[in-house]
Formats: structure tokens, sequence, C-alpha cells
């Protein structure tokens, strides 16, 4: 049977038993709490509410002027509309790095003023601290290697990640730190296929990808790029279901249409 069957709420450890059934795992982002819910209604397992809201929410060109309010206050609006769903919240960029301490407060601040069930952090070797002191405190810990948005400036593009041996080698070696150090689930950005695929055998913990294949335990998007509503974004790996972009401006230019012919309200829609 599967493991979703007789399931009321997702947790670390259903993602967990999912990986060995090998069921695959259904992410997305949310930023606020109409979509959540519909999210969660259609039966997503995990709720990112990823730094990308800086990206698609604040309309920053990078991840890293998003604050740690801003993501409090997103990821309490996203708790709000959600039932079943894993609910993991991005630790924004210079809350956690360099200052464990630090790492640790930002991620208390979080469960404790969003009543989200987990926290996600950029890096391997470099964050080992933060990852450490904050699973101490019982906080589940999402790790991300890859393409990782904070660094942007380090690397210098998006381009895809880890294609050298080297670069591969040293994402295997922090993939296997992460899990040791009692990280949850990992996600795996824009790296190549097979070298996700060797990751996520590796592991015993669950794998999600994007823009990393199909051989990850499960998938992430951007709400907003599969949707079809950030029009600027298309990379290789985005599939969009839908063109909502187009949907939404056609439905505003009816109703600005609507009202200049007089068309509304009409005789039903009044008092
Ligand atoms: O912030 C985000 O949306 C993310 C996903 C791309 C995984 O980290």
């Amino acid at each position: 049977m599967s493991v979703l069957k007789t399931v009321k709420r997702v947790t670390t450890h259903v993602l967990y038993e999912m990986k060995l059934k090998r069921e695959k795992i259904a992410m997305l982002t949310a930023y606020d709490y109409s979509f959540a819910r519909i999210l969660d209604e259609a039966g997503i397992d995990v709720i990112l509410v990823g730094d990308s809201a800086s990206n698609v929410m604040a309309g920053y060109e990078t991840t890293l002027p998003i604050t740690l309010d801003n993501m409090i206050y997103h990821a309490s609006s996203v708790v709000r509309g959600v039932k079943r769903a894993l609910v993991i919240v991005d630790l924004p960029f210079g809350t956690y790095q360099g200052n464990s301490r630090e790492a640790l407060a930002s991620a208390i601040r979080i469960m404790k003023e969003t009543g989200a069930h987990g926290v996600k952090l950029e890096g391997g070797e470099q964050v080992a601290e933060s990852v450490e002191r904050i699973l101490s405190a019982g906080i589940p810990v999402m790790g991300h290697l890859g393409l990782t948005p904070q660094a942007i400036h380090k690397f210098g593009t998006y381009v895809v990640r880890a294609k050298e041996e080297e670069e591969a080698r040293k994402l295997m070696e922090d993939a296997a730190l992460l899990e040791k150090l009692g990280i949850f689930a990992l996600v795996l950005e824009k790296i190549p296929a097979k070298l996700a695929g060797e990751v996520t055998a590796n592991l015993k913990i669950p794998v999600i990808g994007i823009g990393a294949g199909p051989q990850t335990d499960g998938q992430v998007l951007v709400l907003h790029d599969m949707l079809g509503i950030n029009q600027e974004f298309s990379p290789r790996f985005l599939r969009r279901y839908h063109n909502l972009y187009a949907e939404i401006k056609g439905a505003v230019q009816t109703y600005i249409n609507d009202i200049r012919t007089l068309n509304f309200p009409s005789e039903k829609e009044q008092y």
C-alpha cells in the first residue's frame, strides 16, 4: 500500500518511508495563504517557503535581499493554509552563515513565529556548524547543494553546477557530511542528472531535485514558474503547466472593458 494512503499529515518520517518504498515526493514553493491552501488540497507533499519569494513576490533580481522578517511573514501565511503538507522555510541569506548561534536563533524564530515544520539552508562543509547547532535544538533541517542561489555572486552565473569532476566530488562529500550531521532531506539544484542519481543512490535520506534529472526521490519547482505567472524565467528544466500570466491579464482586460462599456455591474450584481 502507498505510504501516503494512511497519512493524515506529511512528516519528515513519511518522506523517509516514501524513499524506502520508491514513491516519488512532490514539492512546490508557496508564499501565501491562498496558494498554500490550493497546493495542500491538491495533495502536494512538501511546501517550501523559498527565498525565491525575493524574486517572484518582491521583484528583486536575486534571493539576497529578502529578510528573516519577510520570510516569517510569508511562512506564517502559508502555514495558516495548510492541513496536510510538510512546510519547510528557507533561512535567508545572512541569517546562518558564519555564525552558528545566529543560525540557531534564526531557525528558532522561524519555528516559533510561523508554526512551520523545519528549515532549509544552502551549502555543505562551510555551514556544518550551523546545521549541527540547529539540529541540536530538534529543528529538522533540509540541505541544498549544487546551484545555491544565495552564492550567485561567487558563481557569477546561474549555469549548471558540478559538471567538472572536482566540483562533483566535493558535492558528493558535502552531501555525505550533511547526511551524517542529521539533515532529513537534501535539495539538489541544477546539476547533471547522472551525478544527482549517484547522490540519491548513496544517501538514505530523500533527495529532491530541481533541474537535476529524474533519478532523485522527488522534484521541486517554483510555483510562479510552473504556473506561468513568471514569464521571464525559462530554463531547460522548467515545465510550464499553465500560462497564468496570459489568463490573468486577459481577465483583467475583460474587467476593464466591462466597466468602460457599462457591462459591469449588471442588474443582478447590485442591491
Ligand atoms: O527558494 C527556492 O524556491 C528554492 C527552490 C528553488 C528549491 O530554494
